[in-house]
Parts: structure tokens; C-alpha cells; sequence
């Protein structure tokens, strides 16, 4: 089982995790408190830390600058300090495919495995806020198909630009004088809808060869560069089994159709446990969470994701939606919320109630370590993204009491076996195309 572990909002995965006992908000500028949490993790036999990132600061309503702790420093930065207090641990940033170039991308992501020894990851999104365009000399966000062939075509780029240099090319030799060898040095010169780039890159070809993409989109568009391109998913974790089987077939299916094997594209769902020594008192944590939560803020949420203000609408009347415009930010899970409303009557309270708590796993240690084993054994996981409750206590209580649990039933390593992201994750190393 492959374990990743992931950090949105610096306090935890929701909007208010900050608030939460044991909360460090003060330190989210702080290079130590992430150090103890790629400690923390990297002790755990966690194959990765991944470290999500956004553009913008979320101000489209007065409660997300209010209530919501996320200034955090940019990925680049801070995966680049990690190196230095980790040795086995993968290292995944963010990149919005649709706000970078790809010279930029290629070069910071080669740069981040040459200095870890071969643990560098990449997450490929493509944004989906109009906040985000506003940053980058936009009105609104890029029609979600433009965005995802802007990715697809990103990645290209990215790995030619990553085979810029023959394995072996760049060979100093002091005695001769010879620094490299221009034979084999490949100039991409990319031309296509998007990009146009020479290259080569000012990097040779780095550790792993190319560094590990992990993407996170699950709509259709999403699924197809996964299919394509992607080693590892983030896929929502919520859905009942059958679901979530049927989630991973898609995306095993759509690699074998790309001309891959089954075991190149990981399917890792997100899973946020809350845990309690009963199963009673870890639901009357997702509770305390909930009560943290400032009514406006869960309305104004939904409100962002409906893509329409929602505030004069009344929170005890049967809440009706017009779901035909569609969704230019995140489908699945404007998805999500159509599928709730189509099949149950809601008002609005109780919507945003549902979607704040559909994303928790309240239980013991046994019951969490249950429910992973049987997702990992019943053909529905590769492993998961743990999107931890609250930062840091989620992540130590889940190291401190699932993972024993994991070990001893024999789904999880007990400790990480190689010092390289692609060895933890059991991928191959990918040959050079001029190879
Ligand atoms: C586990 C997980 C992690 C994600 N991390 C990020 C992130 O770091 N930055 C981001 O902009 N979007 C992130 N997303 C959102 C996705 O990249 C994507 O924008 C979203 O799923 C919408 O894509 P879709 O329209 O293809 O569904 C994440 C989604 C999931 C499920």
C-alpha cells in the first residue's frame, strides 16, 4: 500500500483546520513546522509528501479572507528545503499547467530531483478559478477542454525537454577540457497550439530520469491525460465501494488503452480519518470540526463551487438548483452536489452539512485501518492521499496508531524500502526516447 501524504491548507484539510487543537497557524511561514512533518511522515514509510498549492488568495467573499489560514510559501522553496532533513521521502509539488511555462516547470521540477537524490514529484492541474486567471492577465479561467489541452500538451513539452541530454552526455573531463558531448545533446524545437519551445533544457537528464507526474483532475478530460501521461492519481475517496472500483477500472482501462501496463498509473484516493479511541468519540470530532465551521463561510463555499451567490437564498427551505449551465471550475465536485440534490430533497444548511462531512472518516484506528485494507485488497486502491483533519496531530495520530495496524496486517511496508520516489512507488525508470 502506498501511502502519500498531503498538505492543502497548511492547518489540515478543511477550510477551518486551523482552528483545531494543536494548530500551529503561527508557523505556517516557518521552515520547522513542515520539517516536522516530512519527518513525521517520512518515519511513517509515507512514499511521498505532497504538498498542493493554488494562485490566488480566495476573496471572491468576505468569510474566506475572514475565516480560511491559507498563506503558505510557494512549493519550489520549501520541497527544496526538505531535501535537507529527509533522505527517503518523495518530495510532489503542485504546478498549474495552465498559469507556467513549461522551460520554467521542467527546470525547477529536474532541479528539485537532482538535489533530493531522486525524489521529486510533480502534480499536474490545470486551476480551475477565475481568481487564478486574474493573477496572470486574464478576466476568467480557460474553458476547462482549452485548460486540459493546454496540460496535455505541457507534459509533452516537459519530457521532451527533460531528454535533453543523452544519460552520460554531460561528463567533465578536466584533463581534455571536455565538458559534454554535443552529440548527445537534442534540441526539441516544439511548435504546437499552445507552446513553442527550443530548448535544450540547462539541465541534464535528471535521477529518475523523468520525475514522477501525478495529476488530479477526475473529469472526463482529466481522466484522458491521466490515461495518457499520469503515473499516480489523487482521485476522490469518498464514494461507496462499488464506486470506487469502478473509478479505478476506469483509470487501469484508460492506461492499457494509452499502451501502458496496468501498474503505470497508481490510483491513490483521498482520505481524511478522523480518529477517537471509539467510534462515538471520532464523530463527535468531525462534530467539533463542524461547529469551527462559521455557517457563512460552508454557504459561501457552495456558493463558489454553484458558481452563483447563494446568500439571500434561505437555509431552511428545500434548496432547487438549475444545474444546466454547467461548471467552468471544479466538475467533480459541482458533479458531486448535482448527484446529492438530484436524488434527496435538501435546504441549504443541510447541503453544505453533507458536503463537510462527506469528506471525513470518523473511526477507530482498527475501523480506518479496516476500511483501507479492504479498499487496497478489493481492487479499489494502489494505496491513498491522507488529507489529514488537522495538522500536525492528524498526521502523528495516524502514524502513531493506524500505521502500526497497516504493518501488522501486511499491506504496508514498515519502512520505506528505496531512497528514490519512483523506487518507493515501485515504477520504472523511464528510458530517454533518443535512447
Ligand atoms: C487529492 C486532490 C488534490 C488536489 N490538489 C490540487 C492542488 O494542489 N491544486 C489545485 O489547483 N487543484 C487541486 N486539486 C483539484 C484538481 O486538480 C482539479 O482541479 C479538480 O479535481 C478539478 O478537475 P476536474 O474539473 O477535472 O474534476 C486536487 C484534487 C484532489 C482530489
Amino acid at each position: 500500500m502506498i501511502l502519500t501524504a498531503m498538505l492543502f491548507y497548511p492547518g489540515g484539510e478543511h477550510l477551518t483546520s486551523w482552528r483545531l487543537p494543536g494548530g500551529r497557524p503561527a508557523d505556517y511561514l516557518s521552515v520547522g513546522y513542515y520539517e516536522d512533518f516530512a519527518r513525521t511522515a517520512e518515519r511513517a514509510g509515507f512514499a511521498a509528501l505532497f504538498y498542493a498549492d493554488e494562485l490566488y488568495v480566495w476573496d471572491r467573499f468576505p468569510s474566506g479572507v475572514e475565516h480560511v489560514a491559507n498563506l503558505r510559501p510557494e512549493p519550489f522553496g520549501l520541497l527544496g528545503a526538505l531535501t535537507r532533513c529527509t533522505e527517503r521521502i518523495g518530495l510532489v509539488a503542485t504546478v498549474s499547467t495552465t498559469y507556467n511555462e513549461p522551460f520554467h516547470t521542467a527546470r525547477q521540477v529536474g532541479s528539485l530531483d537532482f538535489l533530493s537524490s531522486g525524489r521529486a514529484g510533480w502534480n499536474l492541474v490545470t486551476s480551475a478559478s477565475d481568481e487564478e486567471a486574474r493573477n496572470f492577465g486574464l478576466d476568467r479561467n480557460l474553458d476547462h477542454a482549452a485548460r486540459y489541452r493546454r496540460g496535455a500538451e505541457f507534459v509533452e513539452v516537459v519530457h521532451g525537454l527533460w531528454d535533453s541530454w543523452d544519460d552520460g552526455a554531460v561528463a567533465p573531463d578536466v584533463a581534455s577540457g571536455r565538458y559534454a558531448d554535443p552529440a548527445g545533446m537534442h534540441v526539441l524545437d516544439h511548435e504546437g497550439e499552445f507552446f513553442r519551445v527550443r530548448g535544450p533544457l540547462n539541465l541534464p537528464r535528471p535521477p529518475q530520469g523523468r520525475h514522477v507526474l501525478f495529476q488530479a483532475g477526475s473529469s472526463e478530460d482529466g481522466r484522458r491525460l491521466a490515461g495518457q501521461h499520469a503515473e499516480a492519481v489523487f482521485v476522490p475517496g469518498s464514494a461507496p465501494l462499488p464506486g470506487a472500483q469502478r473509478l479505478y477500472e476506469d483509470y487501469k482501462s484508460r492506461a492499457v488503452a494509452a499502451g501502458r501496463a496496468r501498474s503505470d498509473l497508481l490510483v491513490l484516493p483521498a482520505l481524511s480519518p478522523v480518529l477517537g479511541a471509539t467510534t462515538a468519540q471520532a464523530h463527535e470530532r468531525v462534530d467539533e470540526i463542524e461547529a469551527l465551521t462559521p455557517d457563512r463561510l460552508s454557504l459561501d463555499w457552495l456558493s463558489h463551487h454553484l458558481g452563483v451567490d447563494l446568500s439571500d437564498r434561505p437555509l431552511d427551505e428545500e434548496f432547487r438548483f438549475d444545474f444546466a449551465g454547467g461548471s467552468n471550475q471544479v466538475q467533480t465536485v459541482y458533479e458531486g452536489i448535482r448527484k446529492l440534490v438530484d436524488r434527496d430533497r435538501f435546504t441549504l444548511r443541510e447541503l453544505y452539512r453533507v458536503m463537510l462531512r462527506r469528506r471525513f472518516l470518523p473511526g477507530t484506528p482498527e475501523e480506518v485501518a479496516d476500511w483501507m485494507t479492504e479498499r487496497f485488497t478489493a481492487g479499489a486502491a494502489d494505496g491513498f492521499t491522507l488529507a489529514f483533519s488537522s495538522v500536525p496531530q492528524g498526521l502523528t495520530e495516524f502514524a502513531d496508531q493506524v500505521v502500526p495496524l497497516l504493518v501488522r496486517r501486511g499491506v504496508l511496508a514498515p519502512e520505506l524500502p528505496e531512497a528514490t520516489l519512483r523506487g518507493n512507488l515501485g515504477l520504472p525508470v523511464p528510458r530517454s526516447r533518443w535512447a
